[in-house]
């Protein structure tokens, strides 16, 4: 039998900060922390993103030195975006050797050495011209079949330019082993693969097409990301396909709108789990705090320390550098 007040006072352990830090069950760590990072072609200038205050399309020098920032922070990795100069409708830059993201590629693995995780991002939005994340048939719909050559072929290239996790983020069916299958017939039995398991059909998502030029140039995304209001269970089912075609670790996004999610995630499985705080909810925090609706950086803090609660062992998020350096 529990103790009963008088004699049970939770608040005994709540007095003092020295208490409240002993008692701690939930710790962020630097080493947790990847931060997405988007490098742009043909610009002279880093470019703000109106949408992510703090945040910037990167030339390949701004990259390189936001990247060092993040290392010396103690961040455990980053996660590289590209958006090419010319865009076309089968996505060629993303596999093209002298692709932006490539380029950049070769640049942070040669200056971080071992100091922490380059991962690559590899989806096709971001490179086709209609901004659809695969090959669309002449219907308009997205090719599943036909997207996961470009989808092997962009891992491929990404793994040759250095990339030392290849993280799938389209929502095709199969991606995960026709990745592993095309890296493996390269010689990249080594590298391993993040699967975007659980990626939902988010508005969060917002800030993220102005920041990687990538919004649909018509209909939506509805037909290949997962419905928030799916079937119970389905997360779980795109893990599970996930593991079994050979991803290595797993993630579910956005994060905060779907903690139950990632909590049902970390208990099914044995691999590492990822969760994304995607843009939108990094732009919420920053224009409530903007108008002085919000206390920021403890909302930051909030956010953060939820989402490794509710099971993330990683977390990907903008703010990465800044918290990594007040932990
Ligand atoms: C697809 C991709 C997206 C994000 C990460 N990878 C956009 C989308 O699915 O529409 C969103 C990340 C964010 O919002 O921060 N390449």
């Amino acid at each position: 039998m529990t103790a009963q007040f008088p004699a049970a006072r939770p608040r005994r352990l709540r007095r003092t900060t020295a208490m409240r830090r002993l008692v701690a069950g939930t710790r962020l760590h630097p080493a947790d922390l990847v931060l997405p990072l988007f490098v742009k072609e043909g610009i002279d200038e880093p470019q703000p993103i109106g949408s992510m205050p703090g945040v910037f399309q990167h030339t390949r020098d701004s990259l390189r030195k936001t990247a060092h920032e993040a290392a010396e922070a103690g961040v455990g990795g980053l996660i590289l975006f590209g958006i090419p100069a010319v865009k076309d409708a089968r996505g060629s830059a993303a596999d093209d050797p002298e692709g932006i993201v490539q380029k950049a590629l070769g640049d942070l693995v040669s200056d971080l050495g071992d100091q922490m995780v380059v991962m690559t991002d590899t989806c096709l939005d971001e490179f086709t011209d209609h901004g659809h994340c695969g090959i669309l048939t002449p219907g308009g719909e997205v090719d599943n079949d036909a997207t996961l050559e470009r989808y092997a072929a962009a891992a491929v290239a990404q793994a040759r330019a250095g990339s030392q996790v290849i993280a799938p983020s389209g929502m095709m069916d199969g991606q995960v082993a026709a990745i592993r299958a095309a890296l493996d017939g390269a010689g990249f039995e080594q590298v391993p693969i993040l699967a975007y398991s659980a990626k939902y059909a988010s508005a969060f998502y917002g800030p993220f097409r102005d920041a990687a030029e990538c919004a649909p140039q018509f209909g939506d995304r509805n037909a290949y990301q997962q419905d928030p209001a799916g079937p119970v269970g389905e997360a779980l089912r795109e893990v599970r396909l996930d593991l079994a075609e050979g991803a290595d670790a797993v993630m579910v996004k956005p994060a905060l709108a779907y903690l139950d999610i990632l909590r049902q995630v970390r208990d099914a499985v044995d691999v590492p789990v990822a969760a994304y705080q995607v843009s939108g909810e990094y732009a919420m925090i920053e224009a409530a705090a903007a108008n002085g609706w919000i206390d920021r950086d403890r909302a930051i803090m909030e956010s953060l320390v939820a989402i490794h609660r509710a099971g993330a062992d990683m977390i990907l998020t903008y703010w990465a550098t800044e918290v990594a350096h007040r932990l």
